[in-house]
């Protein structure tokens, strides 16, 4: 009898339900407060967690909340349950610890070696790979002492993620924030992948790589449009979602090519290495950066929120207030920029492909309004485009922009739906990706 037929979506979904035990460790601090979010993620991707709380995590935390987000009891102690010897249990039950907020304590006590509460214990005793996220104020992370704990713990062989920089408790800002959680997940599920780490379904399913020996060009951002030296036309893309398509791009074995537009530095930090950047600032720019690199693109991915409209000129100095503005006797002074259009690269993509044969992908931002909700505007650009596929989410304060989760719906160029997906920027880009892929393969 045949073999079934699957696709590389389902391949990518089977690899990415494959459950793993995840334990998470949870250290004092007042970054605390993330731990349910990063909580939330693993499961959302289908693992098991268990939290392992020290004491002083439970003065920032709740172990209820804990318990409700994770769902399973919360242990902290060695002597919880002293015949099930639990830094034992835990430990072999773990195919990854991950500290998140790891203190500045708890890497001096995992470097040193101790074993005094059950937290400790378990890293001393497990043969799973090991995750630190710290988070501590800035003195305390550049501290010589923690500086050298770091050292030898990544000598050791444990992953300390670096921490951001950013406000920190209180008033003061700087480097030593917990990361975003999604970045966590993603770094710690990252080491989950690696082959040695891989049970042999998921080794095979995710070693397969749908995108082996493909190139795939992915946009990311919100393009600036000048309008003097110091002022420029904007948006509120942060790039998290391009930089995510890449990340699931490079998980299946695909070359990378990332065209940016004012992505933070951390995002880029954090993308897998081999990934290619090239920043384009303006639309000029990543119209031409995007057709050079596509020429031997077999898919090109455009997520980056790219301005329609850039002001005809460009004032070569500051534009003045008293120049500027024009009398209005409604609202007071007012001023006008006049604009000009941009080229649309989407459409231009499709139109005028820079390789024969290439998947074209496009995303459509809508909020919805007197003509239609999110989903008919979709369908309308998504029949004005002619993308393969046309991802559609909705965007508002809340909504779609910025590290929150995401929700769309897949159109193919005729406006009907392919697919539907929910949850972090990476569950949606791997979907994508996997959608991408089988048109790419033809399947
Ligand atoms: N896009 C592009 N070039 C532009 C504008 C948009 O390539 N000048 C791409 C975006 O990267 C995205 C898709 O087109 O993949 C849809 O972008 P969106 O802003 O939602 O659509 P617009 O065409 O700008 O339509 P509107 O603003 O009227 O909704």
């Amino acid at each position: 009898m045949d073999e079934p037929h699957t696709t590389a979506s389902e391949r990518a979904a089977t690899a990415l339900r494959a459950p793993r035990r995840v334990v998470v460790g949870v250290a004092g601090s007042i970054a605390a407060y993330k731990v349910p979010f990063v909580i939330r993620l693993l499961r959302q991707a289908g693992h098991e967690v268990k939290v392992v709380a020290t004491e002083s995590a439970l003065r920032f935390i709740g172990a209820p909340a804990l318990a409700a987000v994770s769902g399973q009891t919360v242990s902290t102690g060695v002597f919880d349950d002293p015949a099930a010897v639990e830094h034992v249990a835990v430990a072999e039950w773990a195919e990854l610890v991950l500290v998140a907020p790891a203190s500045a304590d708890l890497l001096a006590r995992v470097r040193a070696g101790r074993a005094d509460d059950l937290l400790t214990a378990t890293i001393l005793t497990t043969e799973a790979p090991v995750v630190l996220a710290p988070a501590m104020h800035t003195q305390m992370w550049l501290n010589p002492a923690t500086r050298d704990n770091v050292t030898v713990l990544r000598e050791r062989g444990l992953t300390v993620i670096d921490p951001d920089s950013g406000r920190l408790t209180g008033r003061d800002s700087g480097l030593g924030r917990l990361p975003e959680p999604e970045q966590i997940v993603s770094r710690a599920l990252a080491i989950l992948r690696q082959p040695e780490h891989q049970d042999d379904d998921v080794a095979s399913a995710e070693t397969t790589g749908s995108l082996e020996g493909r190139h795939v060009v992915v946009s990311a951002g919100g393009t600036r449009e000048p309008i003097d030296p110091v002022r420029y036309l904007g948006n509120r893309s942060s790039g998290r979602q391009g930089c995510a398509l890449a990340a699931a791009a490079a998980e299946q074995g695909a070359r990378v090519t990332l065209v940016q537009a004012h992505v933070a530095s951390e995002l880029l930090d954090a993308l897998p290495p081999g990934v290619a950047v090239i920043a384009a600032g303006t639309a000029s720019d990543m119209l031409h950066a995007v057709r050079e690199v596509a020429r031997d693109a077999d898919a090109v991915i455009m997520a980056a929120a790219v301005a329609d409209y850039r002001p005809l000129t460009v004032a070569a100095t500051k534009i003045k207030k008293q120049a500027s503005t024009v009398s209005d006797h409604r609202s007071g002074p007012t001023m006008s920029i006049e604009l000009t259009t941009n080229p649309d690269i989407l459409t231009g993509l499709v139109t005028d492909p820079p390789r024969a044969g290439q998947i074209v992908v496009g995303f459509a931002a809508e909020t919805g309004d007197d003509d239609g909700d999110v989903l008919f505007h979709g369908a309308v650009k998504a029949r004005r485009k002619r993308a393969h596929l046309l991802a559609v989410n909705a965007v508002g304060e809340d909504l779609g922009f910025g590290d929150v989760p995401n929700a769309v719906v897949v159109l193919d160029g005729q406006g009907s739906e392919v697919a539907r997906g929910q949850g972090s920027k990476m569950d949606i880009a791997r979907l994508l990706i996997g959608l991408t892929a089988d048109l790419v393969n033809g399947s």
